[in-house]
Order: C-alpha cells, then structure tokens, then sequence
C-alpha cells in the first residue's frame, strides 16, 4: 500500500482486518516497525478520536509523531493553482506538502468539504494534491467525500460482533442541526460493498441518496421501519442533502434512532463513529445500552490505523 485515501487502496481487505486485530491483540507486537520514522499529522479541521487514535497507532509501531493544526498555526493556505498570491493566503499546498514530506515518512490529512460545490468537493483537491506533491505516502484522516480509518475501524467493530457469514447491516440517515458532510456514508458504504460477509441496506429521506459510485448495489429505501427489520447491525449518521448539496432539507425527528427502532432488528447493535449529538440522532437508551458499540468502535480506530501504518512502512 502506497497511500490510503479509500477501500481501493486497499490491496487484501480480509488481510488488513487480521493485522489491526492482531495488532488489537498484542499492541506491541510490531513496536520496531516504525523506529526512526516520523508521522506527521496536518488537520484542516477539528478532531478528538483520528487525532489520538493515530497518534497512538504510531507509538504502538514505535513511530514519533508531529500534529498540526494547519488552518490555526501555519500560513493561510492558497490551493488553487495558477493564481496571483496577493491576498491573505501566504503558502501555497504544493509547497507545503513537499516541504511536509521532507520531515515525515508518512502524512496524514484531515480536510472536509466546504459544501457549498458539489463539483468542487468531490474533486477531493486538497488530499489529490497531497498525493501529488508530497515525497511521503499520504494517509486520509477524512476527506471531503470519504473517511476510510473510520470504515476500517467499523468493519474491525462488525467482525468482532458478529461471525455470521451475511450480516444484515443498515446504514440509517439520522437528523441533525446543522448540515454535515457525506464522507462517513459514503465511505462506509463503498468499504461495505467491499466486504464479502455484509448485506448492505440505505435508508434515508428523499433528497439524501448517495452517490451511485459509494452506494454501489446496496438496498436503498426511504422506509426506515422497513430497511431496520432483522439488521443485525444498525449504523447511524446525518449527512446533508445529495440533490439539493449541502443543504438540510428533512428535519423529521422520526428518523432519530430509539429504543423502539432498535426493537424493529435482530437484536441488532448499533453504530456511530462519533462526535454524536445524544437524543438528536439517537436516544441516550440505544446509546448506553448493552447493544451500543460506539465506544468499542472509537477503542478499535487505533488498531485500524496502527494496521495502516504498518502496511505502508513495511511496503516503502
Ligand atoms: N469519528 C471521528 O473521526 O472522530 P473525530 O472527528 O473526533 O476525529
């Protein structure tokens, strides 16, 4: 693996669930595999559990590690190419990516979409430019359109939980305040797809399908009583409109996951990758039940990225 930006950079999907659990195992089993390496961490935006997580994969692997919050503590950053520089933005990304490189054998970035162009977002300008300009392999912490540690980390989280061969899994749209991005679905969806153990089902309100390229053929429905039925595993998200992009345009409080929803499954857990806004998107009853495993899935992100790390350290 020489970067990490989504499922298709993955060469053995099976192979890397296996390293993050042996990794889970024994977290010092690999401690010399990042000695004398250097993992820089560069945020665009705010972060409690890929910014710890990833630091503390890196120190399992033996790795040092340097973060910065680059929208806060560098140059305003001009990444359009081409430009005259005589505004307020004082670097461009192609320098600092470079520049980045030469200190670190591996970057992360963080960098979300601004959901004011569809077009614009799913270009994914800033993590391709990384790529680019970077000399180092660049690892996504959540880019505009997909956040592929977290995917890993809830495919970690699902095979633990569960060793039927085709687990029913339901991706539910949940509400929100404000409008938020549509990495997490998307990329659990396109990772998913990609599992062979897992019968994926959508549910959302009209205007919220994803993109075919992540929803891929999984069940799409805008009954949510319906999808729930028998999952055996209920992962809950908000993400803004896909017609009317990066809008909020359903409110329906029927859509927040409730005991009586949970009910609806095959005693099915249930999933949120975190930040989550409690008696919103779901009640304070399914999150603290015995069948929540949002804090089991926010432990298992430093297995999923020390498993990144350490296939891409042993491939360069
Ligand atoms: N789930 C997740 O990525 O959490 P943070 O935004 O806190 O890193």
């Amino acid at each position: 693996m020489d970067k990490f930006l989504s499922v298709n950079d993955v060469q053995n999907l099976d192979e890397l669930v296996k390293i993050a659990l042996e990794i889970k195992a024994n977290p010092v089993a690999f401690g010399d595999v990042g000695k004398n390496k250097m993992l820089g961490l560069i945020f665009f935006n705010p972060s409690l559990r890929t910014r710890l997580s990833t630091q503390r994969a890196a120190r399992h692997l033996g790795m040092d590690v340097m973060v910065m919050n680059i929208d806060k503590e560098g140059w305003k950053i001009e990444t359009q190419d081409g430009v005259i520089m005589d505004g307020d933005k004082a670097e461009h990304l192609k320098d600092a990516a470079a520049v980045i490189s030469q200190y670190c054998d591996i970057i992360g970035v963080r960098s979300f979409p601004n959901l004011q162009n569809k077009e614009d977002d799913y270009a994914d300008a800033v993590m391709k430019d990384f790529v680019k300009y970077s000399h180092s392999p660049i690892v996504s912490l959540e880019s505009a359109t997909r956040h592929p540690l977290q995917s890993l980390a809830d495919l970690v989280t699902i095979r633990e939980n569960s060793d039927k061969p085709k687990k029913k899994v339901v991706l539910t749209w949940a509400p929100h305040p404000r409008a938020l991005p549509q990495a997490v679905p998307n990329s659990f969806a396109e990772w998913m797809n990609a599992a062979d153990d897992v019968e994926l089902v959508i549910t959302a309100p009209e205007g919220y399908d994803l993109d075919p390229e992540f929803a891929g053929d999984a069940t799409f429905t805008n009954n949510q009583d319906e999808a729930l039925k028998d999952a055996d595993f209920v992962y809950a998200k908000n993400w803004s409109s896909t017609t009317e992009y990066g809008k909020v345009v359903c409110k329906d409080n029927s859509w927040e996951v409730t005991e009586e929803k949970m009910a609806l499954t095959n005693n099915g857990k249930f999933m949120h990758c975190l930040p989550i806004r409690r008696n919103v998107v779901a009640s304070d009853g399914v999150l603290d039940s015995e069948n929540s495993l949002i804090i089991a899935e926010a432990n298992n992100r430093t297995f999923a990225a020390a498993a990144v790390l350490k296939t891409i350290l042993e491939n360069k």
